[in-house]
């Protein structure tokens, strides 16, 4: 058997990358209530809101209110997503003290989700960082479309690479690699994140698996493989990118916890705490959510209470 990471880092993305893509707008308490039991599964790094133009994503127009309520727990690290220095400001107004930056891989896509090129985008972080550093929080950075653009198709290794040490020469600690759409399969997973491992340390990667084509177990199992062990999910299943026509949700927590959990990489995550969260949202949302294993859970429920 090939040799895996012991452990890995989840980092939640459900609150921010889920809930960004519901067609309706889920009540700002029912949101509180979500990331408050996620926050109780074991999770240690959850993104709870973006500090975007409402006018662009109003179904996270609440974020300074989500983020004031929240119960928030000492141990847990909570991000939000920022796309320029008024995000910036408003984030901080609200308590964070991690944000994330994000652009592309393709400059099509980038314009159309934040209306920058990926060049205006970085000269922009620049200054972001530059105010970051001063308040001492941490920062990620989030490269979208790395494997295939919705607008470009199948995008360049090279180019991943440049924005990538783009992102680390100006300070941000961690880059997410996005399959924005999901549609990714191993190959292109050894090819364009082997092609930054020749250079960058491992400890600096994270993979962000949308699961459109059901291929983000197989492109997890591929990370491990190389040594990649951070990586971004949402729980049940949410979400997607509104400017990512065709892309479904995240990989979902629950699938994710349990196949690591079964091939011994310990996640610290419980999946039935998990689960209620999910469940919960689910709840606001009326309509199922996609996780595999969070229908397990609720159908071994359901026999249960018959
Ligand atoms: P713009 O129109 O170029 O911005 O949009 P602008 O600077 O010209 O300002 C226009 C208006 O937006 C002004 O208001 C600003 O004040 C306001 P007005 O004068 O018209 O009333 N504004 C803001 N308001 C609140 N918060 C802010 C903010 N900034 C400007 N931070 C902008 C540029 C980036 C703002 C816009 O395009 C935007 O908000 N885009 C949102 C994109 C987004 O959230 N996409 C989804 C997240 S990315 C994703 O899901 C991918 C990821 O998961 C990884 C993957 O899967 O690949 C991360
Ligand atoms: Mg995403």
């Amino acid at each position: 058997m090939k040799t895996y990471p012991m452990q890995v880092k989840i980092v939640e993305v459900g609150p921010r990358d889920g809930l960004q893509n519901e067609k309706g707008v889920v009540p700002t308490n029912g949101k509180i209530e979500y990331i408050n039991k996620l926050s109780k599964s074991g999770l240690k790094f959850i993104e709870v809101t973006s500090f975007v133009n409402p006018k662009n994503v109003p179904q996270l127009y609440d974020a300074s209110d989500v983020v004031k309520a929240l119960n928030l727990d000492k141990d847990i690290v909570y991000s939000a997503l920022i796309p320029n220095m008024k995000g910036l400001d408003r984030a901080l107004e609200a308590g964070i003290k991690h944000v994330a930056i994000f652009t592309a891989a393709s400059e099509t896509f980038n314009k159309k989700n934040i209306n920058m090129t990926i060049s205006e985008s970085l000269s922009v972080f620049n200054d972001v960082i530059k105010v970051v550093l001063t308040k001492g929080i941490t920062i990620r950075g989030y490269i979208s479309t790395c494997f295939v653009c919705p607008y470009e198709g199948n995008i360049k290794k090279e180019k991943v690479l440049d924005v990538a040490n783009a992102l680390l020469d100006i300070g941000v600690e961690e880059i997410s690699i996005g399959d924005t759409i999901g549609a990714a399969v191993p190959k292109d997973v050894y090819s364009t994140v082997g092609n930054l491992l020749n250079s960058i340390p491992k400890e600096k990667i994270a993979l962000h698996f949308h699961d459109t084509y059901g291929t983000a177990l197989t492109n997890v199992l591929t990370g491990l493989e190389l040594g990649i062990s951070t990586y971004d999910s949402s729980s049940g299943g949410l979400g997607g990118c509104p400017y990512a026509p065709g892309a479904s949700g995240n990989l979902a927590t629950e699938d994710l916890v349990y196949f690591l959990e079964k091939m011994g990489i310990k996640t610290g995550v419980d999946l039935e705490k998990l689960a209620e969260a999910s469940l919960f949202m689910q709840g606001v949302l009326g309509h199922p959510l996609p996780s595999k294993q969070l229908a397990r859970i609720l159908s071994t429920r359901q026999k249960i209470s018959n």
